[in-house]
C-alpha cells in the first residue's frame, strides 16, 4: 500500500452521551496503534470539546459537519475557524447523510470543503452512489461526479481523506465485498493519478464506509486500495477497538 498510513475513523452521529463517550475515549487511551494507523472520532458537536480535553495524544477529534463561511447570522451553524478554536483538526463533510436528510449539493459540499481547507483544516470527504443508481450500473459516473466537485476545491491533498460511503451499506448491515470495495476504491486513485497527479493518487487514503465491523473488517483491511474505515454503528462499541487492530 505504498507509504500510505491507515486510517480509521469513528462517525458517532447522533448518538451518545458524555457517559458513553468516556467509555469510548478510555478503550482508545488504552491502545498502542499510533506507529500503526491514523485514530480519529467524530462526536456529536456539543462533545466535542469535552472529547479533545479527554483523548490522549495521537488520536484526533473530528466534527461531523461544518458551515462554508467564518461567521455571521447562521442560526445552529458552526464554522471551521470555531472548530480550530477549540483545537478541533479534522470535519467530516459531504456524508450521504447530509446531502440527503440536508438536501446538501455537490456544489454545497465542495464550497464546505473549499472553507475548511482554507483555514487548515482537514477533511474526510464523503462519497457514495446510492442503492439505484448501483442497480442501473452508475456508480462510477456518480462517484467521479462527487469527487470531481471536490478535488477542484483541494489546494492540499495532505489534508484530505477520502470516504467511500455507498449509500446502500450505511448503517443497513450490508457491507459492500471486499471486491466491491476495492473495485470502487481503484476507480477513485486512478481517477485521481489522472486528474490530479501521480503522487496524490498514492499518496491520498482512501476509506470505506458502510456497516464495518469486526467480522468483516479485516477482509477488507486486506484489500490494496483500502486504507482504513469510516465506522458507524460500530464505532461506538467495543468492536470499535478490534477494527482499529486490523492494522496493528
Ligand atoms: O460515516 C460512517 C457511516 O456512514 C457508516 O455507518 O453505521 O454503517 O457503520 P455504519
Amino acid at each position: 500500500k505504498h507509504n500510505r498510513k491507515p486510517f480509521v475513523g469513528g462517525n458517532f452521529k447522533m448518538n451518545g452521551s458524555k457517559t458513553m463517550l468516556k467509555e469510548i475515549i478510555d478503550r482508545l487511551n488504552a491502545l498502542k496503534c499510533d506507529d500503526h494507523v491514523e485514530v480519529v472520532i467524530a462526536p456529536p458537536t456539543l462533545f466535542l470539546d469535552l472529547a479533545h480535553r479527554s483523548v490522549r495524544e495521537g488520536i484526533s477529534i473530528a466534527a461531523q459537519n461544518a458551515f462554508n463561511c467564518s461567521k455571521g447570522a447562521y442560526t445552529g451553524e458552526v464554522s471551521p475557524e470555531q472548530l480550530k478554536d477549540l483545537g478541533i483538526d479534522w470535519v467530516i463533510l459531504g456524508h450521504s447523510e447530509r446531502r440527503e436528510i440536508f438536501k446538501e449539493s455537490d456544489e454545497f459540499v465542495a464550497s464546505k470543503v473549499a472553507h475548511a481547507l482554507n483555514v487548515d483544516m482537514k477533511v474526510i470527504a464523503c462519497i457514495g452512489e446510492k442503492l439505484e443508481e448501483r442497480e442501473s450500473e452508475k456508480t462510477e459516473e456518480v462517484v467521479i461526479r462527487q469527487l470531481k466537485s471536490i478535488s477542484e476545491k483541494v489546494n492540499n491533498w495532505r489534508n484530505v481523506v477520502i470516504a467511500y460511503e455507498p449509500v446502500w451499506a450505511i448503517g443497513t448491515g450490508k457491507v459492500a465485498t471486499p471486491q466491491q470495495a476495492q473495485e470502487v476504491h481503484l476507480i477513485i486513485r486512478n481517477w485521481l493519478a489522472k486528474n490530479v497527479s501521480q503522487q496524490v493518487a498514492q499518496d491520498t487514503r482512501i476509506i470505506y464506509g458502510g456497516s464495518v465491523n469486526d467480522k468483516n473488517s479485516s477482509e477488507l483491511a486486506k484489500q490494496p486500495d483500502v486504507d482504513g474505515f469510516l465506522v458507524g454503528g460500530a464505532s461506538l462499541t467495543e468492536k470499535f477497538i478490534t477494527i482499529i487492530s486490523c492494522f496493528v
